[in-house]
């Protein structure tokens, strides 16, 4: 067998159907790029048509086969009609990642009600529903694959956690409960765990200078994150190559969370 075949047999997603929400921008966006260009086909779930259609666009434009589902996941229809639209692209999937998310920062004592539910909304109960629509089936035949994206704030307090926080420490422990249950048939469960990455998501705090340094400082390896960071780990964590390890949180954060 050549090294090449080898890395096939291991990493290849060849064959494989996968659904990312959040996938037409930032980590979502590399994650499907990656997912894709290592053989799955994907399709990506988001609000936005334009930034779903553009990456569509680069996709196939490497040469693999991608859609994309438009969606809000910020309510319960929402994100039912999501999962149904996704599985009627390609078929049921065989990897499901979790990348759509949204942070409201404001201080803790101003936290209203409506911040809290939209929240919860989409950190929280689309990985919840969607689990739940994909997870048994996966179960059923015997492979499945499901990534979240969580944040430093589901392990600690840091920069204004507030319900954001709440919510990745639930998504840690959804994580665990899924891979608890569907591990037995052949289904992980893990999460990703990033820093302090450039991405629209984090717009206002990387407008400033001061604190995007003293972020990069407290990294190990000296630089912030990019979307790109991530490739790497969701191609193992979606691969057959992870098959026995799951209900983990693996941190891809430049060392941040050690140093
Ligand atoms: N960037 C960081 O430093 C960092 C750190 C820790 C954790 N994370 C986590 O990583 C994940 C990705 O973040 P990112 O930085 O890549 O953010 P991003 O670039 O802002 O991307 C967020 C994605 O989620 C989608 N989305 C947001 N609200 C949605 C809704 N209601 N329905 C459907 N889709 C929705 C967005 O598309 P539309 O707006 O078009 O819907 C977009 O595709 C998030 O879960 C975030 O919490 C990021």
């Amino acid at each position: 067998m050549s090294a090449q075949e080898y890395l096939t047999a291991m990493f290849s997603l060849e064959g494989r159907v996968a659904v990312v929400t959040g996938g037409s921008s930032g980590i979502g966006r590399a994650i499907a790029t990656a997912l894709a260009r290592a053989g799955a086909r994907v399709v990506v779930v988001a609000r936005g048509r334009e930034a779903l259609d553009a990456t569509v666009t680069e996709l196939t434009g490497f040469g693999c086969e991608a859609a994309s589902v438009s969606a809000d996941l910020g309510s319960r229809e929402g994100i039912r009609a999501a999962g149904e639209a996704a599985a009627a692209v390609f078929g049921e999937p065989d990897i499901l990642v979790n990348s759509a998310g949204i942070n409201l920062r404001p201080p803790m004592g101003d936290i209203d009600e409506a911040v809290w539910d939209a929240t919860m909304a989409v950190n929280l109960e689309a990985p919840f529903l969607l689990g739940r629509r994909f997870g048994p089936g996966m179960a059923e035949r015997g492979f499945g694959r499901i990534i979240h994206v969580t944040s430093q704030q589901a392990h600690r307090a840091f920069v204004q956690s507030g319900v954001y926080g709440v919510s990745k420490g639930a998504l840690e422990s959804l994580a665990r409960s899924q891979a608890e249950a569907w591990s037995p048939h052949g289904v992980t469960a893990n999460t990703l765990v990033p820093g302090f990455v450039l991405t629209p998501l984090n717009e206002r705090l990387a407008s400033d200078p001061e604190q995007v340094a003293a972020l990069a400082a407290r990294t190990m390896v000296g630089r912030n994150g990019f979307a790109e960071d991530f490739a790497g780990a969701a191609v193992f964590l979606a691969s057959g190559a992870s098959g026995y390890v799951t209900g983990q949180a693996v941190f891809v954060d430049g060392g941040l969370s050690v140093h």
